[in-house]
């Protein structure tokens, strides 16, 4: 078999085999394949697509190009949630502890943020002192123990994927469904879960643009899981919007620990509340919607959850001062207040504008080797459909870059679309898919 054949045969848009796509992940593991073969292939398959059964094979070498996480001794129902990224998104910080306060297993490696804002990772260590870097060993001892741990995604995991990541990050073939579907899914198979929720996202603050192409991405991903035995399905939202009030890394900390303390934002709590119920029903815990509403409200209003977070930090060295002295996060220098221009109410806050202006102020990297400022980011005071009123407070800004206060200022005035009537409230989820 040559690489030159299989590069030929996508040009010409035929499916490849799953002898082909097996010869083509080990030649990138191996090194026998060059690395502009790889980004050829991968350009012919973001141009020419592949089909399901191609895309099933890509994500099963994908996952055997490395180890994979056994679970198995802790528990047959390991839970996995997965976001494709928003602004604002908080969520896996609050899903954890509520999982594991109702006794299910959730073990979560997660990434570090490239791009506008900092990833779940990169919120985690601004608390002080908190390890993300755990072994692959000390992460399962924390699952056992505390029913969750949070680490650093290992290099070790579906290593295939880093690589074409790498290759797909710098010849602009990421945004293509089939090798986003593997990319994602073969991660979340090598961590070791069986059940997987997908939390998709898709509006101006997420990697996806219309609903319809998240739904796409959504089948094809639930469709691939399905078919490498995995109890899978996504949850699709709106990313319209930011979620939550704080963007950034220890502004959104100190909005987990206040959700978790009971003062829930209704969108956070839409979300948060969805996802821990397709967990129940997926794991036999708790069958319906309602239940499972009052279940989690129980569990917040009796402070088991807050208690679990606690223990999270606490397992992994984190300081837990925080969460009653919220001076102990990284603070910035500077904190400016942005005024509303007119009267109304907030119809819109675009999410990449405010992403883009929290970046500017430090929160976020463009290299993986860039250092972000924990403490930079922004506060919206007022979400949609609330009033505002010329000349008041809309949005706090954060940060130790002067400079880049007055910039960001104007980018959050333009992030907001202020109309004179109240417009109505909506569900963020468009749809859930398996
Ligand atoms: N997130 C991933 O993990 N992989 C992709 O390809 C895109 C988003």
């Amino acid at each position: 078999m040559r690489i030159i054949d299989i590069i030929e045969k996508k040009k010409k848009g035929e499916s490849l085999t799953e002898k082909e796509i097996k010869f083509f992940i080990d030649g990138v593991m191996d090194g026998s394949i060059e690395d502009y073969q790889t980004s050829a292939l991968l350009m012919a398959i973001y141009f020419k697509g592949m089909d399901i059964d191609e895309t099933t094979w890509l994500t099963k070498y994908m996952v055997e190009s490395g180890e994979i996480l056994d679970l198995s001794k802790i528990s047959d129902n390991i839970v996995d949630k997965h976001s494709t990224g928003g602004v604002g998104d908080k969520i896996t910080l609050m899903f954890l502890p509520l999982m594991a306060a109702s006794g299910i297993y959730t073990a979560k490696l997660s990434g570090r943020g490239l791009g506008h804002t900092g990833g779940t990772i990169d919120k985690l260590e601004s608390i002080p002192n908190f390890r993300t870097d755990l072994s692959i060993k000390e992460f399962k001892e924390r699952v056992k123990k505390h029913h969750t741990a949070i680490a650093a995604q290992t290099l070790s995991l579906a290593p295939a994927d880093g690589k074409l990541y790498a290759l797909r990050d710098v010849t602009s073939t990421v945004d293509i469904i089939p090798l986003i579907a593997s990319s994602v899914v073969s991660k979340k198979i090598a961590s070791g879960a069986n059940h997987i929720i997908l939390d998709v996202k898709y509006g101006s603050g997420a990697f996806l643009k219309t609903a319809k192409e998240a739904e796409k991405l959504s089948q094809v991903m639930v469709e691939v899981g399905k078919r490498l035995d995995r109890n899978i399905c996504a949850v699709i939202s709106s990313m319209n919007q930011p979620l939550g009030r704080a963007v950034g890394n220890s502004v959104e900390i100190q909005e987990v620990i206040e959700f978790l303390k009971g003062n829930m934002e209704p969108d956070l709590k839409e979300i948060t509340f969805t996802l821990c119920q397709k967990a129940f029903e997926k794991t036999g815990k708790i069958k319906t919607k309602k239940e499972a509403e009052k279940y989690l409200e129980d569990i917040i209003n009796s402070g088991k959850a807050l208690e679990k977070f606690k223990e999270i930090v606490a397992s992994q060295s984190g300081d837990i001062s925080i969460i009653d002295d919220y001076s102990k996060l990284p603070q910035s220098s500077i904190k400016y207040e942005v005024k509303a221009k007119k009267d109304g109410f907030v119809k819109n806050i675009d999410a990449l504008k405010i992403a883009k202006a929290c970046k500017n102020l430090g929160a976020g990297r463009d290299k993986k080797a860039d250092k972000i400022d924990y403490s930079a980011g922004i506060y919206l005071t007022q979400k949609y459909s609330e009033p505002v009123k010329k000349g008041e407070t809309i949005a706090v800004i954060y940060t130790n870059k002067k400079s880049a206060v007055k910039e960001a200022e104007s980018m959050i005035i333009d992030a907001f679309e202020i109309a004179e009537e109240k417009p109505k409230k909506q569900s963020l989820i468009y749809k859930i898919i398996g």
